[in-house]
Parts: C-alpha cells; structure tokens; sequence
C-alpha cells in the first residue's frame, strides 16, 4: 500500500474521518503486531487532526495498571492504575469517555497543562479491555458524539486484527 496518508486539509472532520478509515484498514490489514498497527494509527490521527497528544495505555502483563504504549506528542506518565484518571475509568467502566473540560474531570491526571479536554475508547474483546485509545486537545470541547463513533470504528479495527506482539 501507499506510504502517503492522503486527506483534505480543512475538510470538517467526519470527511476526514471517512477519508482516513479506509487507509487505516489498509495499513494494518495485513500486519499481526499491535505494537506497529497503534504506532501507525497514532500517527495518522496526530497528522491528520494535529491534537496535542494521541497514543494507547495498555494492560499490562501484570494485570494490575495500563502501561504506555505507541504514541505521538509530549511524553506522558508511563503507568495509570485501573480506575485511576480518564485511562483507567474508561478501562474499568468499559465505555468511551468524553472530557470537554479536564479540569472538571473528578481524578484527571495531567500529562500536560496544554491538555484541556480528552476522549477515551477502549479496546475490548470478549468482554475484557485490552487497551485504550486516549487523546488529548487544547481547545477545550473538541471531542463529540461524532468522534466517539469513528474513533470506535478505529479502534475495533485494531481489535479484529488481534493483540499478537
Ligand atoms: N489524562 C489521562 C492521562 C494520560 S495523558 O493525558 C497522556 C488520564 O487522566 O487518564
């Protein structure tokens, strides 16, 4: 496949969003290792979208917190323990989030002070989340029903393709 994401630069962002789906499909359709599908769909959505941070938490081998995972932005806090933060509420709850204001968000941990709202998705099979999809905006409310249904349309993708590392 193509190595260039190709999208329409100040199109409204379902258009943008219709446009990248297909392409994510294609990058990771034939790839089994996790670790190279979310490194890839971060940064189609950093490049795409220019939010201030996306990347993954995932579960770690011990079980017991989400680890860092591929990402692309400021660097971030390594491990958030299940239930703890945006991360480990949408983990626990197993249900996406939507913060428009982080500093309302009861237990938001900042990575960074230009964070001003997030969403989280998690990735669930079989009824067990594996990791989370976590993005973060400095304007605050950027993140709405809209983004919710594609960014689960994203990551059920990188379900279906399996977590083999
Ligand atoms: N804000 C997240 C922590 C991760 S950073 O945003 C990258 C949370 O509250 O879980």
């Amino acid at each position: 496949m193509s190595e260039e994401l190709l999208f329409t630069k100040g199109a409204d962002k379902s258009t943008v969003y219709e446009e990248i789906i297909p392409q994510i499909e294609a990058l990771i359709q034939n790839e089994e290792n996790s670790t190279a599908n979310m490194a890839n769909v971060a940064a189609v959505l950093k490049t795409v979208f220019s939010w201030l941070w996306v990347g993954f938490y995932i579960v770690d081998r011990n079980d017991q917190n989400l680890v860092l995972g591929p990402f692309q932005g400021p660097l971030a806090c390594t491990r958030i323990d299940f239930g703890k933060g945006v991360c480990g509420q949408s983990y626990a709850n197993q249900e996406t989030i939507i913060v428009p204001d982080v500093d309302k968000f009861p237990g938001h941990i900042a990575c960074s002070s230009h964070s001003k709202s997030e969403i989280v998705v998690p990735g669930i099979f079989k009824n067990k989340v594996y990791f989370v999809l976590d993005i973060d905006s400095k304007n605050l409310n950027e993140f709405h029903k809209e983004d919710q249904r594609y960014l689960e349309k994203i990551v059920e993708l990188l379900v279906n393709q399996g977590f083999r590392r």
